[in-house]
């Protein structure tokens, strides 16, 4: 079945039922209630050997892949990271928190943020191996805060805003274009180079990012052809790093399979690389890739239950217990998604349903207008691609409580969040 391959790698039909890792999902729901979150650790290590791999292959200095801990960081996921030497994106002092939890080492943890905060700095200096400076304001404020470098002060690189965005589904994603929030002109980063050597701070490297979920990496070209021109004006001493960012696309629907392919990215990337520090007589830097869904999305599959159906001339509207306080993606840029029944798995879709949950939003909605098989109240449901900015967007809305997130490995399930409690919820409010 085609759509399997939008789903964790380990994904089986057995009774007609799905499987995840040996783990049947719904003996789990009887365990751990819905909504529930699954990550199939299966994946998520062939997605990061998959980057390295493929750096291995077509870069001859060294290269690292950065986790984009914005897709869904908690303290097991941290831990995982490690066990591919990974480095940690994160923005500001709670994820930095997370990946200290996780035991990531300084220097794996890497520091992001369009407008850090004092404490993100402060703890960015304490705990980070390099903080990626977005603008000349933080990184006077650097300064303040850390007025002589030390042996521990963090690696400097500078953000840059390379005027190009990749193409994505809706402008939210994009993030490189001319007028974006995010990073420095190439005049500001002269001026914030400038800045760095005139108080013998440790610059050594350029980032820039421009957009997330992209399949055509054709506008890397120009970015990373304008980053190299200035390193090339910036003139690095020794090693220096150049991260043309993350953002590499997966499949939500069976309309967009096959899975984009991560060695035909990481070739292009590279190749660039090389051809262009070649022509500038450039050393090589340290190469970083800085994905975050293309390592974790496929992973994940949320898993919901049917409360309610109602029929409504054309349309028909499954009602189910998640929605868009555990993934707003569709609420916030009308993602698209896929689904399939937990069980009667290969029933014939015949009838196009919406999938919405039960928050007091009309765009509460998950998956518009998919065919499905004939739901039934009670059935559950399960949305793959769901590893990526859920958790990490959710919410409160209404009440809601965040959902158990299970890892699963070899025909096991551990809980690697609790779902949330009423008490929870009550834990930061004060009396009048
Ligand atoms: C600076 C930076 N790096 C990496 C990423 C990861 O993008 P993705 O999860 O699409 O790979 C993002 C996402 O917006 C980002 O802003």
């Amino acid at each position: 079945m085609k759509l399997l391959q939008l789903f964790p790698i380990t994904t089986k039909i057995k009774n007609d039922s799905l499987t995840i890792a040996e783990n049947d999902i719904a003996l789990m729901t009887e365990e751990y209630g819905t909504p529930l979150y699954l990550y199939d650790r299966a994946t998520m290590d062939s997605a990061a050997t998959g980057y390295q791999t493929a750096l291995a292959s077509h870069y001859p200095r060294p290269a690292s892949v950065t986790y984009a801990g914005k897709a869904f960081l908690n303290t097991a996921i941290a831990q995982w990271t490690q066990s591919h030497n990974l480095f940690v994106d994160c923005t500001g002092e709670g994820e930095i928190a997370i990946a200290m939890a996780g035991g990531v080492p300084r220097e794996y943890i890497l520091v992001h943020g369009v407008n850090k905060s004092e404490a993100d700095l402060k703890s960015a200096l304490q705990s980070a191996g390099t903080i990626v400076v977005d603008n000349i304001t933080e990184l006077q404020r650097i300064v303040e805060l850390s007025p002589i470098p030390d042996s521990q002060f963090p690696n400097l690189w500078l953000r840059l805003l390379p005027g190009v965005a990749v193409e994505t589904h809706h402008a939210h994603t994009q993030t490189g274009q001319h007028d974006s929030k995010f990073g420095m002109t190439r005049e500001e980063i002269m001026e914030a180079s400038a800045y760095c050597k005139s108080r013998n701070l440790p610059l050594n490297g350029i980032h820039f990012h421009q957009g997330s979920n992209f399949r055509d990496p054709g506008p890397l070209t120009a970015a990373i052809e304008l980053g190299l021109d200035i390193a090339n004006d910036i003139v690095f001493n020794g090693e220096w790093h150049f991260c043309p960012g993350g953002g590499w696309g997966v499949a939500y629907h069976e309309d967009e399979l096959p899975q984009p392919d991560i060695n035909a990215y990481v070739r292009m990337v590279a190749e660039n690389v090389i051809a262009g520090c070649t022509t500038r007589g450039l050393t090589l830097p340290h190469l970083h890739l800085e994905p975050g869904r293309s390592l974790v999305a496929r992973a994940g599959v949320a898993v919901y239950r049917v409360g309610a159906i109602k029929r409504r001339g054309e349309k028909v509207w499954v009602l189910t217990d998640g929605g868009m306080t555990d993934n707003p993606r569709h609420a916030m840029y009308g993602a698209r998604y896929s689904c399939l029944p937990v069980s009667g798995v290969s029933a014939e879709r015949c009838e196009k349903v919406s999938i919405a949950g039960p928050y007091c939003e009309s765009g509460d909605v998950v998956i518009e207008d998919l065919l499905m098989p004939r739901l039934e109240v009670g059935d559950l449901i399960a949305i793959p691609a769901s590893g990526a900015y859920h958790l990490s967007m959710s919410s409160n809305y209404n009440g809601s409580r965040k959902p158990t997130v299970l890892w699963l490995e070899d025909g096991r399930a551990q809980v690697i969040m609790r779902r949330e409690t009423v008490d929870d919820l009550l834990r930061r409010d004060a009396s009048l």
